[in-house]
This record gives C-alpha cells, structure tokens and sequence, in this order.
C-alpha cells in the first residue's frame, strides 16, 4: 500500500499589507524588505479570525478536490505554531467544524517544517493499514506573534492555510520521506514564552537570528534534497517542480543554485504571501495544482526548515 495526494486547497485571509504599508508602521523601505527577502505583501487575518478558521476553508476545498465529503476523512493532522488556544488542539477543533466526529485529530509542531513533517506522518499512516484518507492542514496566524515594532521580524510573515488529503493508493505516491531535528539550535529561532500562572512568562513574540538561520536553512536544504533522492534512486534530474518553505528568496535561490536544478523548476510564492510557515509548502502547491503548473504525474520535492532547528524532505509522484 502506497499513499498519495488526492486533493489540495488553500486560503488566504481578505486583508492584504503591503510593504509599502509597513513603511507607515516601522522604519523599513520596500526596496530593503524585497532586496532582502524578495517579500512585496502578505496576507493579514481578521481579528476574529483562528487557525482553525483558516485551517477549515483549506480543508473544505481540499476534501472537494478530491471528490470526497468530510465523512469520508479518517484522521486528521494540523501543522500549526499559532493554535487557536493551548488546547484542545486545532485539529480536534477543526473535526468540530467540519463535523465529523470519532476519527483521531492532533495538531504537529514542527515550526516551519510542520507540513512536512504531517505529510510523513500521514504516509505511515496510510502505508500501516491506519487509515484511508488523511486530512492535512498547515495553518498559521504569525500575525498574532509578531511583534509590530520590531522591523528585522515584522516584515518576513503572513497568515494562510493549506491543505492536502492524502489516500490509500496502490501506485506511488510518496516515494521517500526524511525528517529531522537539531534542539541545540532551539534559540535561534524562537517565541521563548509560556504561560504560567494567568500570565505570559518570557516572550510572546518571535525571535531569530537572521543569519544563522540563513546559512543553516540552506545547508539543510541541499543535504534532505539528497538524501530523498537516494532513497528514491533518483537525481535532480528527476525533480519537475520543487516547492521549499516560502521563507526567503535569497534562501531559496541559493539552494536551487546548490542543487543545480533550474530555477524555473522552483515555485515561489514569497513574494506574495510572505514566510506562512507551516502553510507554505501547501500554498504554494495548491496555487500551482490550481494554475495547472503542476499536473499528476510530475515528481515534486518538498522541503521544510524551521525553528527547533527542525527540517525534512519528501518526494513525491503527484
Ligand atoms: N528594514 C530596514 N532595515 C532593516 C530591517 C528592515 N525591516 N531589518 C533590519 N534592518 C537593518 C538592521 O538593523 C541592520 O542595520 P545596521 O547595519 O545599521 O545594524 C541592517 O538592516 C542589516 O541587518 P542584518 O540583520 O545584518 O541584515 P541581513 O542582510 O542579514 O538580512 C534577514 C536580514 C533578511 C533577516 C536575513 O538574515 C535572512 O534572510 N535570514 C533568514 C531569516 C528568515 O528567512 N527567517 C524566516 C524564519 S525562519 C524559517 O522560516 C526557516
């Protein structure tokens, strides 16, 4: 038994802040924020609007996309740093709105690499008799964990969500997947607070060590690419669409470079959306499934890196 995408969705919130925007809110420049990150807006959720809002218009579109109904789903995973609430899980909450009841629901923190890391988890799933039709979810509302006078971090996020289902399949599908952590790396990138006693101890607002992350994040990059190629006895030459974490150009530039896999074969989406962490990769594969870019058959590789260090990879047929 093999697991593969049986349908994707994604959603962005109406509002929309530009560069320009955020030239009115801090002391930054258009011009600093794309040189930089190649980041020209990013898409803002409402004040009454959670994860799980997100998460559901996502998983709405992806279940209808795969000519299934909600019923039909038999396990749940969200990837999310920005949960609706410390618990129950936004995956539990999102089963609620969806409503379904009894199949299993739990949430994946994994910052950045959260998507990936939920897919491998729904491979398994699927591939051990577990389950038929996965519902996966990254979904994030960054804006609530950014602190707005802080330039070096309030230019890089946005909020979003996508979605894949995943089912059973008696051709490939998932055709290699690597996940991994470094916890020595965990400070240099963070929201390093808690709460205890009625209140927030620490920091509620995220903090990064810009450089460091960008010269680990493409390191990592460039080793899960083929590392998933191996098991998989294949090269770059295989890859038709390669989705990283929509974190940075520059990153992603210089991993394509690394690589040596065409840069036409990279999607992006940065410009647009901004680093959604956890939605991303999802977002930015619906986007393309949606354009008819991507078509069944082509070979993807995604790839995420995010806080913990955490990173991954997974190959795919799609
Ligand atoms: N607008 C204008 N100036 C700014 C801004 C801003 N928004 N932010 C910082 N600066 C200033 C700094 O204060 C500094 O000024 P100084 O020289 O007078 O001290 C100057 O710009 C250069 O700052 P650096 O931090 O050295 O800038 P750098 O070229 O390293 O770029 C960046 C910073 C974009 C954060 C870079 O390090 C980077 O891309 N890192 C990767 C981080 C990333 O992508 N994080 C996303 C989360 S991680 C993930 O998803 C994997």
């Amino acid at each position: 038994m093999y697991s593969r995408i049986a349908g994707t969705g994604s959603y962005l919130p109406e509002k929309i802040l530009t560069n320009h925007d955020l030239e009115k809110m801090v002391d930054t420049s258009d011009e600093w924020i794309v040189g930089r990150s190649g980041i020209r807006e990013r898409h803002i959720a409402a004040d009454d609007e959670l994860a799980s809002d997100l998460a559901y218009q996502a998983a709405t579109s992806a279940i209808a996309n795969a000519g299934l109904g909600a019923g039909d789903i038999d396990l749940i995973i969200v990837a999310t740093t920005t949960p609706d609430m410390v618990f129950p899980s936004t995956a539990s909450i999102l089963q609620a709105k969806l409503g379904i009841a009894g199949c299993p629901a739990f949430d994946v923190q994994a910052v950045c690499s959260g998507f990936v890391y939920a897919m491998s988890m729904a491979n398994l799933f699927i591939c051990a008799g577990q389950a038929k039709n996965v519902l996966i979810v990254g979904a994030e509302v960054y804006s609530r964990i950014l602190d707005w006078t802080d330039r070096s971090t309030c230019v890089l996020f946005g909020d979003g969500a996508g979605s894949v289902v995943m089912t059973g399949s008696e051709e490939p599908g998932i055709l290699a997947t690597k996940l991994h952590s470094d916890g020595r790396y965990c400070d240099k990138l963070s929201v390093p607070g808690w709460v205890s006693g009625g209140k927030v101890t620490g920091s509620p607002f995220v903090q990064m060590d810009g450089g460091s992350v960008f010269k680990f994040a493409v390191g990592v990059f460039e080793e899960v690419a083929h590392e998933v190629l191996e098991m998989a006895n294949m090269t770059v030459d295989d890859i038709d669409w390669f989705i990283p974490h929509q974190a940075n150009i520059r990153i992603m530039d210089a991993t394509v470079r690394k690589l040596k896999l065409p840069r036409e074969r990279m999607i992006k989406t940065v410009e647009r959306h901004a680093n959604t962490s956890a939605a991303s990769i999802p977002l930015a594969l619906d986007e393309s499934v949606s354009a008819g870019k991507i078509r069944r058959g082509d070979t993807l590789l995604l790839e995420g890196v995010g806080g913990g260090f955490t990173w991954g990879g997974v190959l795919l047929r799609y």
